[in-house]
């Protein structure tokens, strides 16, 4: 029971993206004063678009574009049609509003269940969703596609950590749907109950809404036996299930693009890159009817490459972080995944840690605060720290301090976890 368009020729991909991006652009023209507004300072019309490359003529589209639109002004369809907002809080002042029809939510829906699907779900499995129900898109996103797919929904949502073990263990799902820091918080209360993660009927893992590095792919997969795979996509483009990586190969996240059509550009020149160029990525929708959003920034940062899979389908990589997440350090970038890779493959660290900034003196520093795990012997502590400081500065290319502390000590996630704190001076 494949959703038909995943057997789409690569050229019969392109017919349909190229119907629905001129029927995207003109949607968007004619409905959202915003889009008419920045496609006549552009000098460019709807009509202007006669190949995919032409998409390269229209204007970038930005969260800012939507907070000034705040709450309704980026809707392109009259109030009464809309069946649903979310919204994501964002880091500062108003979040960013989002809304659906009923037709944008039955192809959400489709391109969930295509997701599920493509991660090892079949219909008849129970799929517990520890995404967070609200307006957040992860909990009714995922809820939806399971539904569809012709699953058993146990919609849990996110906290109550001892509780969702004990579902776990009774209800017996075959998939969970989760951040994988907060999969991580299930795992250690597995442990802390007494009961084996690995011995569950858990095969298949869907995670995401965060970055999470093939190290943490490896430490999930061995604590719980589980395959377990990434799933992407954002509110302002649609919500989970954008892109997502096939349980067969585990490589990449096939981006479905039959509703959302990738580009990757240049953060700073603005340009569109090659394929396999590293970049920002940025999104058009296909098929949305109540929010368009014409090529969209992500400041999530990948590289686009031909689909596996789905052949049709191009991949995204992985993304590492995003241009928010980036810490500049003395002028050297880091991103928290690559502090992630290294404490997951030094013996005697968890897969728990903080990213503390603060100004010593005149300069910025960064500690690193990592649990040690419960059977870590207390004189291997400060060996695991030399080594961690010694990657960071071989492969980063930065000094960091690093605190080893108890195991059970830093906060735990309930959702996306929040890595850095950042004590700066003037922050
Ligand atoms: O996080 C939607 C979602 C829910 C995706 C559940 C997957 C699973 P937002 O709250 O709008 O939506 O946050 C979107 O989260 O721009 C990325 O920076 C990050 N993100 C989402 N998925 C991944 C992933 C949801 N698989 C923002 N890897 C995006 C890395 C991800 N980052």
């Amino acid at each position: 029971m494949t959703d038909p368009a995943e057997n789409l020729s690569p050229d019969e991909l392109r017919t349909v993206q190229l119907e629905r991006l001129q029927w995207t652009l003109k949607h968007a023209y004619e409905n959202v004063p915003c889009y008419t507004r920045k496609f006549d300072e552009a000098g460019v019309k709807p009509e202007d678009c006669r190949s995919l490359e032409d998409l390269a003529k229209f204007p970038y589209t930005t969260k800012a574009d939507l907070r000034d639109n705040y709450p309704f002004g980026m809707f392109a369809v009259p109030r009464a049609d809309l069946r649903r907002v979310h919204a994501s809080s964002g880091t500062t002042g108003k979040p960013t509003v989002v809304g659906y029809t009923e037709r944008d939510i039955d192809n959400w829906a489709t391109v969930m269940a295509r997701s599920i699907r493509a991660a090892g779900g079949r219909p008849g499995h129970r799929v517990h969703v520890a995404y967070g129900y609200g307006l957040f898109t992860g909990g009714l996103g995922a809820h939806y596609g399971a539904e569809k797919l012709g699953c058993t929904v146990i919609p849990a949502s996110g906290g109550m950590t001892a509780r969702q073990v004990q579902l776990i263990v009774d209800f017996e799902p075959e998939v969970i749907m989760v951040t994988p820091t907060y999969f991580l918080t299930l795992l250690d209360e597995f442990e802390r109950q007494g009961v084996d993660p690995r011995k569950t009927a858990l095969r298949v893992g869907i995670f995401g809404a965060e970055p999470w590095t093939e190290q943490m792919r490896a430490e999930i997969e061995e604590r719980a036996d589980i395959d377990a795979v990434d799933i992407y996509g954002l509110s302002e483009v649609m919500g989970p299930g954008v892109a997502q990586e096939c349980a067969e190969t585990k490589d990449g996240l096939h981006v479905w693009e039959d509703h959302f059509y990738p580009e990757v550009i240049d953060p700073v020149e603005e340009t569109v890159l090659a394929p396999g160029e590293r970049g920002e990525l940025v999104f058009t929708s296909l098929t949305k009817q109540a929010m368009p959003v014409i090529r969209y920034r992500t400041r999530d940062l990948t590289r686009l490459l031909p689909g596996t899979a789905r052949p049709a389908f191009r991949r995204m990589e992985k993304v590492t972080g995003r241009t928010d997440d980036l810490i500049i350090l003395r002028g050297v970038n880091v991103f928290p995944t690559q502090i992630e890779e290294i404490v997951l493959r030094t013996p005697g660290l968890a897969p728990h840690f903080q990213l503390l900034l603060s100004t010593q003196g005149r300069m910025d520093s960064l500690t690193v605060r990592v649990e040690a795990r419960h059977d870590t012997p207390a004189d291997r502590r400060g060996p695991a720290a030399a080594e961690v400081i010694a990657e960071v500065k071989d492969t980063v290319g930065v000094s960091v301090s690093v605190d080893v502390v108890d195991p059970d000590t830093l906060e735990r996630s309930m959702g996306k976890l929040r890595r850095v704190i950042d004590q700066r001076e003037g922050r």
